[in-house]
């Protein structure tokens, strides 16, 4: 088992663990506070099933009681009207603030279990066990939780940190392949905007981490951890170098929006970062050999970089209109090179038009 610690003014708050079974849960609840306390595994319909029970049993052994909650997969349910459901179980089962819950899947069980967790009883304990390689290279990781409000996603949440991030990277092997390429996205992205001796790696990796060889998949997480790690510690509350992840996420948001979030996020995503780093090219940032490899970096792990059927007006338009305008300008994360990401706020509609067209 690998333990990557987090902390917060040099102080360790929590641990991520990557492991390859729930085992190391046990000796956590064990030597825990919420040893002989109530616990509620939070899950969704389609994880249940797979690993519901094996949590459970784990829990079991050191909890005072275990419930779950269960709620239909899908962002549909990441609202508010599931987190009352939520409260009212807890309510029920008399839950209070010394007792745990468990985010059981990917980012959409987290992101919700994390603000049930934030707000019930102004705040309780909450673990996160991702599924999806998105959730465990991206979402649980930085404490931002939230749910969707009407049309408006993720636009209710708090920071609220977990007591630790419990990974079975063995629950990726049941993922289904366009999901995992859709975490890839951002696995990809950390190479590019921190590390590029990684980036290389993952390219030259790409079929052991596609064929999920466990060492390959060891690897690539515990690196990813550490680079979302190293950006959230800089930044907790999202000031300045925070801002550098969503490279990639300004025209992948109006993409992933327009087309009614049909595609993945991580498939939006790759084809942001295919028109940020056009921009970049065009800057002279980086060259068109670094623009080639980056495409075809993205094709290997199953990433399209063109999106069909939108107009290169509608996205910038939508583009204008996302919450990374500042002050009348667009917070755009441009490459400084491969491997160093860095914000700007004076790319115009003709540099973006252009780099829009690249992913067209
Ligand atoms: N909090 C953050 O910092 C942050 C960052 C990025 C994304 N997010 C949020 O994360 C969400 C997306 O997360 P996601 O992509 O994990 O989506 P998700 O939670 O909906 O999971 C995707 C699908 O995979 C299924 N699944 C999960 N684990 C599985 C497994 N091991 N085997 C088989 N099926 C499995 C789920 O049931 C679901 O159908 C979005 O709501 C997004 O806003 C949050
Ligand atoms: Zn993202």
């Amino acid at each position: 088992m690998k333990v990557i610690p987090i902390s917060k003014d040099g102080q360790k708050i929590y641990d991520i663990y990557l492991d390859d079974s729930f085992d190391g849960l046990l000796t956590f609840l064990k030597g825990s506070p919420y040893s002989g306390r109530r616990v509620c595994v939070v899950t969704d319909s389609q994880v249940a099933p797979l690993y519901l029970d094996a949590v459970e049993a784990i829990c079991a052994q050191a909890a005072g009681k275990v419930v779950h909650f269960v709620f239909e997969a899908g962002e549909a349910s990441k609202h508010l009207d599931t987190i009352q459901d939520l409260y009212t179980l807890l309510i029920n089962e008399q839950f209070d603030r010394n007792d745990l819950l468990i985010a059981l899947g990917g980012g959409v069980t987290g992101d919700m279990t994390g603000y049930a967790a934030a707000t019930y009883l102004r705040g309780i304990a909450f673990i996160q066990i991702p599924t999806t390689l998105l959730a465990q290279c991206d979402s649980s990781i930085g404490g931002k939780t939230g749910v969707d409000f009407r049309q408006y996603k993720n636009m209710v949440g708090a920071f609220w940190q977990p007591k630790l991030v419990y990974m079975n990277l063995n629950t990726l092997r049941t993922l289904d392949e366009r999901q995992f390429s859709s975490g890839m996205a951002e696995v990809i992205k950390h190479g590019l905007i921190r590390d590029k001796a990684y980036y290389e790696w993952l390219g030259a990796n790409a079929k052991a981490i596609m064929a999920g060889e466990y060492e390959a998949l060891e690897t690539m997480i515990e690196r990813s951890c550490q680079i979302k790690r190293a950006v959230v510690e800089n930044d907790p509350l999202e000031k300045g170098e925070r801002a550098l992840l969503n490279f990639g996420h300004t025209v992948g948001h109006s993409i992933e929006k327009l087309k009614d979030f049909s595609m993945l996020h991580g498939e939006c995503v790759a084809a942001g970062m295919i028109a940020a780093a056009a921009i970049s090219v065009s800057r002279g940032f980086i060259s068109p050999e670094d623009f080639a490899d980056m495409k075809k970096t993205l094709l290997s792990f199953g990433l399209p970089c063109q999106v069909k059927e939108l107009s290169p007006e509608a996205i910038l338009r939508a583009t204008k209109l996302d919450k990374k305008m500042d002050g009348g300008k667009i917070r755009f994360i441009l490459l400084k090179k491969i491997g160093e990401a860095v914000m700007d706020r004076t790319v115009t509609d003709e540099e973006l038009m252009k780099g829009i067209g690249a992913c067209l």
